[in-house]
């Protein structure tokens, strides 16, 4: 199968990777594995996990780190953390002493790797305590993570949870701090009970795959709130130095009044695990989780949101007012590939006559790329690239921080500090765009904001255990239903 790139674009491209965790590239048959290189951070061996594939290599949002370049940037980490008024290596707690400890729900790719970027914030920073769907993915997570932070792991084997319930005993350990980066269906559940058990909680995007849910994360945000609890997303761009210089020279007014916005998320489709004989209906969806809606929502919700979200945060996160689009699936075809759509464009419209349009798509063999711009009266900007053209040209020059530290950092100097952070607004409104997006795209309708924050769909489930039935199954020809424009409705 020809996939449009030969080698040197695939080296290309692992240049362009760090998602917390520097990786590289073998290709086996459809797709592209993503392992661990030992040679550039010194790991002791090969995480024996399957972390990522090319498409997430392409899909999640990376910084301009080289891996080439990462041993050299890592030495001006410090440098530029201080810049940016981050501790990156604090050896105590400024209360007095005291450990930080935290705990990972999730133990894949984002997991391990936010784990790493926690754990490099600081001598006093402990893991202790680990769940995974899948026990050996739990196991292979902290065998990684200790290889790299040998004084920082703390994970007996009473502390290496699995299955469903795997995450309520991460909540009660002993932790200040709750990391999610599990499927996403489960983010929004997990946060709240964090929140509810009094931990700090950095919790990855999407925040949420429908309104309900998202009603529950604005209440939980709040209750953090009261509470003086830490609440820090994964929408990592916001973290990222780049990004925060640009959008104050965008609101210093160089691109002049903002009119409106583009934004894309151009890649191949997410990783697909095989079917094994072996598994049940319910097992397989749980190991090719990012093809099923219920699990991982849309690319609207996985991917476009990073670049949506850039532009909201130019924007300065006003509601938009409704939302219309296209989408569907034309070129990746077959049960494997689930039940989602492979491609979508929306036109966000807000009160003020601002529109954001973002375009994106998950086929094999097309072009990727990711990016936004930011139009103004004088010129336009690219948040991601930290570029402006127009009246006042300019290109960013500053430290290039890894935004996954940065977030990380943040969140265990505010522990420390006794600071609060709390990321509430921009989860929601970020979210619940996509949300909107997904409804657009699938309903064939222009729908308001009011319309989808009121509705009661919702993929959550009564109860989760390895004999629930999936809430979709295969249809009589084998294949997975997908939405029809016109037809489908949400309510
Ligand atoms: N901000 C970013 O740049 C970024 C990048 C990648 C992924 N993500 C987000 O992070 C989350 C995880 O993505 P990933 O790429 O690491 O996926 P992954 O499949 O590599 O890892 C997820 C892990 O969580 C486990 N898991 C899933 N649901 C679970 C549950 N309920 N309880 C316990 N374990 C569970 C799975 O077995 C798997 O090992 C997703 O929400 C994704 O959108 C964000």
């Amino acid at each position: 199968m020809s996939f449009g790139r030969n080698v040197a674009d695939i080296d290309n491209l692992l240049d362009n990777v760090y998602c917390g965790l520097v990786a590289r590239a073998t290709w086996t048959g459809d797709f592209c594995y993503l392992k661990m290189i030992t040679e550039s951070i010194n790991l002791p061996s090969l995480i024996p996990a399957r972390l990522s594939t090319m498409s997430n290599a392409l899909n999640h949002p990376v910084q301009q780190t080289s891996r080439r370049g990462f041993i050299k940037k890592a030495g001006a980490l410090a440098a530029g953390s201080a810049a940016l008024g981050i501790s990156l290596e604090r050896g105590a707690h400024a209360a007095g002493n005291k450990e930080i400890k935290f705990g990972l729900i999730g133990c894949g790719g984002r997991g391990s790797g936010a784990a790493g970027n926690a754990l490099r914030g600081g001598k006093d920073i402990k893991l202790v305590a680990l769940a995974d769907w899948f026990e050996p993915k739990a196991l292979a997570a902290r065998s990684t993570l200790k290889g790299m932070f040998k004084d920082q792991v703390a994970v007996d084997d009473n502390h290496v949870f699995s299955g469903f319930d795997g995450y309520k005993k991460v909540i009660e350990s002993d932790i200040d701090v709750l990391l999610i980066a599990c499927a996403s269906h489960f983010q929004a559940p997990y946060l709240k009970a964090g929140i509810d058990a009094g931990k700090h909680v950095f919790c990855e995007k999407p925040h949420s795959l429908d309104a309900p849910e998202l009603r529950t994360v604005q209440q939980a945000c709040d209750d953090a709130k009261k509470k003086n609890l830490n609440v820090v997303s994964g929408l990592c761009w916001r973290y990222s130095p780049v990004v925060r210089e640009t959008i104050k020279r965008i609101r210093d007014g160089q691109i002049g009044d903002i009119v409106n916005a583009q934004v894309h998320y151009m890649a191949a489709p997410y990783r697909l695990t095989e079917r094994d004989p072996k598994w049940s209906e319910l097992e397989w969806q749980m190991h090719n989780w990012y093809h099923f809606f219920w699990l991982a929502g849309d690319q609207c919700l996985q991917q476009l949101i990073h670049t949506a979200d850039r532009a909201s945060f130019a924007f300065g996160d006003p509601k938009p007012k409704l939302v219309w689009g296209v989408g569907g699936r034309a070129a990746v075809l077959g049960a494997k590939y689930g039940d989602l759509f492979d491609h979508q464009a929306v036109v966000f419209e807000y009160e003020d006559g601002k529109q954001l349009t973002g375009v994106c798509r998950n086929q094999v063999g097309t072009w990727g790329d990711e990016n936004d711009a930011i139009f103004g009266t004088k010129g336009r900007a690219s948040l991601k690239r930290g570029t402006i053209t127009g009246e006042n040209n300019w290109r960013y020059k500053g430290p290039n921080t890894n935004m996954y530290d940065v977030e990380q950092a943040e969140l265990f100097d505010a522990v420390r500090t006794g600071k609060t952070i709390n990321n509430c607004d921009y989860m929601v409104n970020s979210t619940m765009m996509m949300i909107m997006a997904t409804y657009a795209v699938w309903t064939g309708k222009r729908l308001t904001w009011d319309e989808v924050w009121n509705t009661k769909t919702t993929v959550l489930q009564p109860a989760y255990n390895w004999e629930m039935k999936p809430p979709v199954m295969p249809n009589a020809a084998g294949e997975y239903d997908i939405p029809i424009p016109g037809i489908t409705k949400v309510v």
